[in-house]
């Protein structure tokens, strides 16, 4: 058994068991019989799942995998994304029901919008980009806050077939410009700003940095499309007439009448960027129709969605993939009324969510184990001041949720009557893979239990070998699926040698993730096993943060790992090397400076999520003899483990070296 082996099987055994509410098994959308029929024939289950869609043409062959790993789902069918998250309800009679109520971060600042409303702002804002000169198969950036234009956005995008890719909006203007340039967008759509814990914050100026650094590499950005939403000052050099255009003064002005065009079930839907083990972002294709139906599939199945009963909030950010899949793209094809809130939990106040929850009677709530984890410090004086009688099923995403944050939410937030569903997936495989159905598994408390019916994951050695129960090993898919990642944009080999290569000889899709197996067969993923880190539930790369810090004049090297953290799951934490000119005296002062500076130069690189904890500027750093960082002796600094085994390090003493500096408090901040 290899160490890493070692370390996943001997975790703690969890023993605590929720069964499933009695009312919602015997009502339940799926039922325990969906996993021996998917098992028995999976195509025609993915086939079944499919028909939840309006196709314009109906396909010829569900899944060509000739040519592995380059799937082709729902072959030859054709059909439009928007048309089935918004038209065919209004079509079907549904244009008065609300799809979304939105809750903007000041309060009393909301818009509740029905299904006809949207079709008409969808069809507008797709006049209005064809107008910008956007055709099928050109992209278009989303940089955008929190609002329903965001939403509108990715719509007309997918309305006239033209690949959308959102930016988070807390990332810096030198990571929206990499972007830009890699996927070549032809037009950003943005605002002026949103609102942040209580202030407008500005987002336009980094959409015109990012469009110089973009021009700098060579991409032209043709025109970009600005909601007005906190009306700040854009200043005087702030607005580019010939590039620049209001959202107020095009789209609200342009035609409600749109046909949409179908489009081949394999045509690209977006490019979402997250981050690999190389410092480089990786663009994740995903494709209509099999997206489609893997996002509506798994948001009925998972959350027994009653669309015409439930009110439904996922609180992540459109500007990651869980809010592609579970706010914009399964909810609405499924046809439910959802809430969107703009800002952040505890704006104006700490109970603001459970307000919003109360306020609407949100019945199915999707957030994350780090957001828990702070309600959990809080105290549950402040979600007990709302009435949370109306959620039923909760939902956990982003990273494992501890079994003791997991107890909380069901307990506290859920009062004792909600299964918790927690949801292992990820940007790539698009959709849920592994989680309860609620009115089926019963909860056990840090698992995601098993596989959804119609997928297949396994936990191997490196040798492919299936664990048995009771061990741990690395996670795999081993069958495709419909809402799998179709290429890294533009790199079809480095798409194959991230997910594909390790297990070439099985055809087994590599995750990253260590996961276990427990003694009844049930999953417990265990987080990344690459150089990638997750903190707060977001990706980020060491190598990208290393880079970043690299690019500091003062800077000569820098390894960056992530350490356990009890808020966010895990923390940047960096080891940094100095250059000569920028070593001085080495006055405590003039080193907690520079460490202040290197961690603003972060944020200005990647944004506020990549900032360091804790920056150790330390004399050299643990090298193998071919010189590779040794990651994990920094890991049990970092962690303030006693540093592990060093006997591969060219020069052992550098250890000392570095537990030295940490002794003495250097570089903390
Ligand atoms: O390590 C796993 C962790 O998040 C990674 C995927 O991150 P991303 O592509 O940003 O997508 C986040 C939203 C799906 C995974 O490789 N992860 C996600 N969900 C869970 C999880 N780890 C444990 N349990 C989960 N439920």
């Amino acid at each position: 058994m290899s160490e890493t082996e070692e370390t996943l099987a001997n975790l703690l055994k969890e023993d605590r068991r929720f069964e499933p509410p009695a009312d919602l098994a015997a009502d339940a959308n799926l039922k325990e019989e969906a996993y021996a029929r998917a098992a028995a024939d999976r195509e025609g289950f993915w086939a079944e799942q499919a028909e939840r869609l309006s196709w314009d043409r109906k396909w010829d062959q569900v899944l060509d995998w000739s040519n592995p790993p380059f799937a082709k789902w729902y072959v030859g069918g054709t059909l439009n994304a928007a048309y089935n998250c918004v038209d065919r309800h209004v079509e079907a009679g549904r244009g008065d029901k609300v799809a979304l109520h939105w809750v903007g971060e000041p309060v009393d600042d909301k818009r509740s919008i029905t299904y006809a409303e949207l079709k008409d702002e969808v069809s507008q804002a797709a006049n209005t980009l064809t107008e910008l000169g956007v055709e099928a198969g050109d992209r278009v950036a989303i940089y955008m806050p929190m609002i329903p234009e965001a939403i509108v956005a990715m719509l007309a995008c997918a309305r006239i077939g033209a690949p959308h890719t959102v930016v988070f909006g807390g990332f810096s203007s030198d990571a929206l410009a990499s972007r830009l340039e890699d996927c070549q967008a032809k037009v950003v759509i943005t605002a002026d700003g949103g609102y942040r814990r209580g202030a407008p914050s500005a987002l336009k100026p980094a959409v015109d940095e990012a469009r110089a650094k973009a021009a700098d590499l060579g991409h032209t950005v043709a025109k970009v499309l600005v909601v007005r939403r906190t009306g700040q000052d854009l200043g005087a050099d702030g607005w580019d007439d010939a590039v620049d255009v209001w959202w107020h003064e095009s789209v609200e002005q342009a035609s409600t009448d749109h046909t949409p065009r179908a489009f081949d079930s394999e045509h690209p839907l977006y490019v979402m960027y997250t981050s690999g083990t190389t410092g480089k972002p990786k663009g994740i294709l995903h494709t209509t129709g099999g997206y489609l139906t893997g996002a509506a599939y798994t948001h009925w199945a998972v959350f027994d969605l009653k669309p015409e009963t439930d009110v439904y909030w996922c609180t992540a950010d459109i500007g990651w993939v869980t809010g592609h899949s579970y706010i914009v793209y399964g909810p609405l094809a499924n046809g439910a009324t959802q809430v969107l809130y703009e800002g952040t939990p505890d704006s104006p106040e700490r109970g603001r969510w459970w307000q919003i929850i109360e306020e609407y009677g949100v019945t199915l709530f999707y957030t994350a184990p780090t957001a828990i984890r702070s309600f959990m410090k809080q105290g549950r004086e402040i979600p007990d001041r709302s009435d949370l009688s109306s959620l039923r099923i909760l939902g956990s995403v982003g990273e494992p949720i501890n079994p003791e944050a997991y107890v909380w939410y069901r307990h506290v937030i859920g009062g004792d009557r909600t299964p918790v569903v927690d949801t292992w997936w990820q940007t790539e495989t698009g959709s849920i893979m592994i989680s309860p159905l609620p009115g089926v598994t019963h909860g056990k408390p840090g698992s995601a239990m098993i596989p959804i019916p119609g997928v297949a994951a396994e936990v191997v050695t490196e040798e492919g070998e299936a664990v048995p129960n009771g061990s741990g090993g690395y996670l795999v898919l081993t069958e495709p699926w419909p809402s799998m990642l179709r290429t890294i944009w533009g790199d079809d080999e480095r798409f194959k040698d991230t997910y594909w290569s390790r297990y070439e000889k099985q055809g087994f899709y590599f995750a990253g993730d260590g996961a276990k197996k427990d003694t009844d067969g049930d999953l417990w993923v265990l987080g990344r096993v690459d150089d990638v880190m997750n903190v707060s539930g977001h990706r980020l790369s060491t190598t990208e943060i290393e880079s970043a810090l690299v690019s500091h004049p003062k800077v000569a090297e820098a390894a960056v790992v992530g350490a356990k953290d009890e808020d966010t799951g895990q923390a940047v934490c960096a080891f940094v090397i100095l250059r000569e000119s920028a070593l001085g005296d080495g006055a405590s002062d003039e080193q907690s400076d520079i460490v202040a500076e290197l961690r603003k130069h972060v944020r200005k690189e990647i944004g506020p999520i990549a900032t360091p904890r804790q920056i150790m500027i330390v004399p050299e750093l643990p090298k193998t003899r071919s010189g590779k960082i040794m990651r994990r002796l920094l890991r049990d600094v970092a962690e303030h483990r006693e540093v592990g085994d060093v006997t591969t390090l060219a020069d052992s003493s550098v250890m000392e070296l570095i537990s030295q500096g940490i002794d003495s408090g250097k570089g903390e901040d």
